[in-house]
């Protein structure tokens, strides 16, 4: 970096916050120097497994050792987020072809609504699988899911969801 720094909008529903999102912000904070990550609602998702507040204290233990990363929430647009928070750009990763389909239309959809222009990154190839619909879904069942999550998450998925005894499935 040539010592100017530019702040990106990293917006996601982080429910909850996994190691893909992480090595996210990794990412712009090399790439842009200044990361705001904010937990925002995906009206097509439903409410998802965590509050509001437990999503952001598991972000804020989770990204508390990267300096320059700002941890918030918003009620509204991305682009208005964008503006209350003053960043240049909005930074997504992409894990995928489905995943570049709804970004693109996001992107273009957001640049025309306000001038704010979107920066797509890559996710490691190693952790392209990753999402936090299954995360929760093993997490619900007793899974262990401590490989794809950052510590804290870890620790509050256990605390939420202690470990069942797996059984067969069957139900008599
Ligand atoms: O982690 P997700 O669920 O893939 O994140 C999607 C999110 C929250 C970034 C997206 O749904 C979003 O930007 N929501 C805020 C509402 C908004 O700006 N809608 C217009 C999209 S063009």
């Amino acid at each position: 970096m040539n010592g100017s720094t530019t702040s990106v909008l990293y917006p996601g529903s982080f429910d909850p916050l996994h190691l893909g999102h992480l090595d996210i912000v990794e990412q712009g904070l090399e790439l842009f120097g200044q990361v705001v990550v904010v937990a925002l609602h995906n009206p097509s998702k439903p409410s998802g497994v965590f509050t509001i507040d437990e999503r952001m204290s598991m972000m804020r233990a989770s990204l508390a050792h990267l300096p320059g990363v700002r941890v918030e929430r918003f009620h509204g647009l991305a682009v208005d987020a964008s503006a209350e928070f003053g960043t240049d750009f909005i930074l997504k990763g992409l894990r995928n072809a489905g995943d570049f389909e709804i970004e693109q239309q996001m992107a273009h959809t957001n640049h025309s609504v306000s001038g704010v222009r979107t920066v797509y990154v890559p996710c490691r190839p190693d952790q392209v699988f990753i999402s936090s619909r299954f995360i929760r879904e093993i997490a619900q069942y007793g899974g262990d899911v401590s490989h794809l999550v950052p510590a804290p998450v870890a620790h509050e998925l256990a605390r939420i969801f202690p470990s069942a005894p797996r059984s067969s499935g069957r139900t008599s």
